[in-house]
């Protein structure tokens, strides 16, 4: 969704600017703009449209010598994507220019309260509030009158503001939106996540909720929630740019899809001990908690409801506790019964996803114990949750998630050994061989890219002129069709269902007609031979079939028109490699069709709006 970045150095500000803009372009944006502190001015470029349209006025308008400036990348919310609507925003004596992320709820009242005094809005968003209430609030002191201004708002936001009195200076603030800040010779950075500033240094400081950093060309000062200075150390960012960088893939997402191997083993192997068991650097809930369970509920958006949706089926087989699973937009107004033996089970890649941050701060306020598995460190998630357990699946670029989604299914699969084990539900032999299994998985997962990706590149033929697909599989299969329909939906356009294959029969199957494409995932060998039955029954009604399934199962497949065959693995994890040829199915047919794969229509990578 929407990014921020921000420089004040010695060198001329525009081309930092734009820089950082282009790494967030990955996030999803329709518009974008830059304003840069010139002498006495304020100066604001911008327009609809992508980053280069946004260079190609600066090169006509002006080539400004400012060092200091701040820049945004607008999805729009409030207000249809158009120039006026982009960032920054001016206040209206012009002495403020703002950039925020983020949605202010109560900016209906003060909006109305500030017309009622004669403010003047251009826009139609939220954040053209904040600049009016910058001037409404200003007293001559730079950072007092960000931090009053920002008194006033609820909702989520992340501001960077300029002030034509301090040329030379940025104040940014935050609460539920995220800011990082960098420091280094050519002076300060920011950015609302690393990507933006990694390019200068690998050292950041996250701004905490509520503390305001006033920034110049030599560094930061930051002030916590009641204005008294903060100290703060930097943080070290292990992976570099070229982790953020294509490599010589031609997208992002086959990148991603490629790096399985590297971020299945990474976010695996440090928590398996030479004994055989699990161990993890942040889980806590003692033995005796763990034995108090009572049961279990998942909560995330999208794929990782998906990997959650896997997770379910492996931490009820081995722990016995029920689990639930629920989206977490759903979940936060439902009105769900919690309680303090009730493990509340929070998946993000970012880390900073409107709903499921809302869904986890209300096991927190119930006094559920929480466990956030998150890809993004110091993210709000991370930040807000009981427990974190990190996905090291690096930075990940392309809107449509790969490598985040297997990484957090492996984290799900230690958690389900770890308190199977804690509850003596595995005993230390039976524990050590589930997790020789969870360790054979990285080479695995190569040798299903290694054999698939040519076959799937000749099969994605077939799905390139279609306009509806079906995937379909029980239990483990069933959590696998779902994100396989997502991945296909979302990159290709082409509409498709994932259906729990025994639930065919109860509506469904009347739309399988001669030549409909069923995917069926048929590798769980607990259900192999039920869902087998359902592709015999949609196979009777003229469908064709791709059946997905193992070498195990392969004489037993029968007619199906296509198969793809993965390799033997503890069928618990098998969803991790049936997902595979799955994802390079949806990226090869949205290729073939010439869709802008790392980018979707009207997708966001960070969902910070609810
Ligand atoms: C789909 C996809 C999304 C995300 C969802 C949650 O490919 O990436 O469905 O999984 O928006 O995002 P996070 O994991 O950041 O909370």
């Amino acid at each position: 969704m929407c990014g921020i970045v921000g420089y004040a150095g010695k060198n001329r500000a525009v081309p930092y600017l734009l820089e950082g803009l282009e790494k967030l372009e990955y996030r999803g944006y329709d518009s974008a703009g830059i304003a840069v502190a010139e002498g006495g001015a304020l100066r604001v470029t911008k327009t609809r449209g992508r980053i280069s349209n946004l260079e190609a006025l600066i090169a006509a308008e002006h080539q400004s010598p400012a060092t200091v400036g701040i820049g945004h990348t607008r999805w729009a919310t409030h207000g249809k994507p158009n120039d006026v609507n982009a960032h920054p925003h001016r206040s209206m004596s012009g002495r403020f220019c703002v950039v925020h992320n983020g949605i202010i709820e109560n900016y209906l009242q003060l909006k109305a309260a500030l017309q009622a005094e004669g403010y003047v809005f251009v826009s139609e968003t939220d954040t053209e509030v904040i600049a009016h209430l910058l001037d409404k609030s200003w007293d001559g002191d730079f950072v007092s009158t960000v931090r009053k201004t920002a008194a006033q708002l609820e909702g989520a936001y992340a501001i960077c503001v300029l002030c034509s009195d301090c040329p030379d200076q940025i104040v940014c603030t935050r609460w539920g939106s995220p800011l990082v800040l960098g420091v280094c010779e050519s002076g300060t950075f920011i950015g609302s996540d690393v990507t933006a500033i990694l390019r200068h240094t690998n050292d950041v400081y996250y701004l905490d909720g509520h503390e305001t950093a006033l920034v110049d060309a030599h560094g930061a000062v930051f002030f916590g929630k009641d204005g008294a200075a903060v100290d703060k150390q930097p943080r070290r960012i292990e992976w570099n740019l070229s982790a953020a960088q294509k490599g010589g893939y031609e997208h992002f997402m086959l990148k991603e899809i490629m790096e399985q191997p590297k971020a299945f083993s990474d976010t695996v192997s440090p928590r398996i001990t030479a004994d055989g068991t699990i161990a993890f650097e942040d889980f806590r809930l003692t033995d005796d908690e763990i034995r108090r369970l009572r049961r279990v509920a998942v909560v995330a958006c999208g794929s990782a409801y998906h990997a959650g949706a896997a997770g379910k089926y492996v931490l009820e087989k081995l722990t016995r506790l029920p689990v639930e699973i629920d989206i977490a937009s759903e979940f936060r107004y439902r009105d769900p019964v919690l309680d303090e033996d009730t493990l509340v089970v929070v998946i993000s890649q970012s880390g900073e996803t409107a709903d499921t941050l809302a869904a986890l701060r209300l096991a927190n306020e119930r006094g559920c114990k929480t466990l956030c598995i998150v890809n993004v460190v110091s993210s709000s998630i991370a930040n807000e949750g009981g427990s974190v357990i990190y996905t090291h699946a690096g930075p990940e670029i392309a809107v449509a998630t790969t490598k985040a989604y297997s990484a957090q299914v492996a984290v799900l699969y230690l958690i389900a050994g770890y308190l199977a084990g804690k509850k003596g539900l595995l005993d230390k032999e039976q524990l050590a061989a589930y997790c020789k299994d969870l360790s054979a998985m990285p080479a695995l997962i190569q040798k299903t890219l290694d054999d698939c990706e040519k076959q799937i590149q000749a099969l994605s033929q077939m799905f390139i002129p279609l306009e509806h697909a079906y995937f379909i599989g029980r239990n483990l299969d069933y959590a696998c069709a779902m994100e396989a329909s997502l991945k296909m939906k979302e990159i290709s356009y082409i509409h498709s269902e994932a259906y729990a294959a025994g639930e065919l029969k109860h509506g469904t199957i009347s739309l399988i007609e001669k030549g409909t494409l069923v995917v069926a995932l048929a590798a769980y060998s607990d259900v192999f031979q039920k869902t087998l039955s359902n592709i015999k029954e949609v196979k009777a009604r003229g469908a064709r079939v791709l059946a997905v399934s193992t070498e195990r199962h392969v004489d037993a497949l029968g007619e199906v028109d296509y198969r793809i065959l993965i390799p033997d693995c503890n069928p618990l994890f098998s969803v991790t490699l049936e997902v595979l040829p799955m994802q390079l199915l949806g990226y090869y047919t949205a290729r073939a069709r010439g869709c802008d794969i790392d980018k979707p229509r009207n997708l966001a990578k960070s969902v910070t709006v609810e």
